[in-house]
């Protein structure tokens, strides 16, 4: 399995420098997954980058385990941690496909900004079902490309190629909702920003 760990390892210091694109976006996205949380509940955010989200959610829960493919992200999202008095959260370097975590064990999952980057969306949807408790949720930020560049499928190997942008892939909403039925979750709650390239937040929940 191809990973581009060195992609993401080379612009990770880039990467936590750069503000957030939207950030009243992003602020809504923060709010409608802290109305879910409590403070029981065991969490794991994979692809956390470096633990921005993390950071202002693990306070609200009783375990937050934050993963992400590439060591320097995490060395980053560390950093920060240690400024902290958090002591509920750790930061760990590893693919999402090779976390080893017990069936039904998670009260919540995050991937934010992931699912396009997979090669295979499917199985870790499937991963996350798993992973989760009955009536466990899955929040989920996705840049549907198919929906505002169909196109881009065909300039993308290049770029990746070139390692001037990382492997993605191309689906609409309506394939990423399909992909999330297909594993079994329903869809409790959708939020798109206006703009049209804006990323896809899916609030998805596995049933009782
Ligand atoms: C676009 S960034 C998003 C980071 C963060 N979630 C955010 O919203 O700012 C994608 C992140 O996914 C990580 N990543 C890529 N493939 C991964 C995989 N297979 N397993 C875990 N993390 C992965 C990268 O290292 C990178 O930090």
């Amino acid at each position: 399995m191809a990973y581009s760990i060195g992609f993401w390892n080379r612009i990770a210091p880039r990467y936590a420098r750069q503000p957030v694109a939207d950030q009243a976006a992003y602020e809504e996205k923060l709010a409608i997954t802290r109305s879910y949380l409590r403070p029981e509940m065991q969490v794991l955010e994979f692809a956390c980058g470096t633990g921005s989200t993390a950071l202002l959610h693990a306070p609200l829960v009783a375990r937050y385990r934050a993963t992400d493919l590439s060591p320097k992200m995490i060395e980053i999202a560390e950093a920060k941690r240690a400024q902290t008095a958090l002591d509920n959260l750790t930061f760990e370097a590893a693919p999402l496909q090779q976390l080893d975590i017990e069936p039904q064990s998670l009260d919540a999952v995050l991937g934010m900004s992931i699912l396009h980057l997979l090669d295979d969306r499917d199985a870790a949807i499937r991963q996350v079902y798993d992973m989760l408790k009955p009536g466990g949720l899955f929040f989920s930020s996705t840049a549907c490309i198919a929906d505002f560049m169909p196109w881009f499928r065909l300039i993308a190997p290049l770029g990746s190629f070139l390692r001037l942008i990382p492997r993605v892939s191309i689906f609409s909403q309506l394939a990423l909702e399909n992909s999330l039925t297909a594993a079994g979750f329903t869809i409790e709650q959708r939020f798109k920003p206006e703009s049209a390239s804006a990323s896809v937040f899916l609030v998805a929940r596995k049933p009782d």
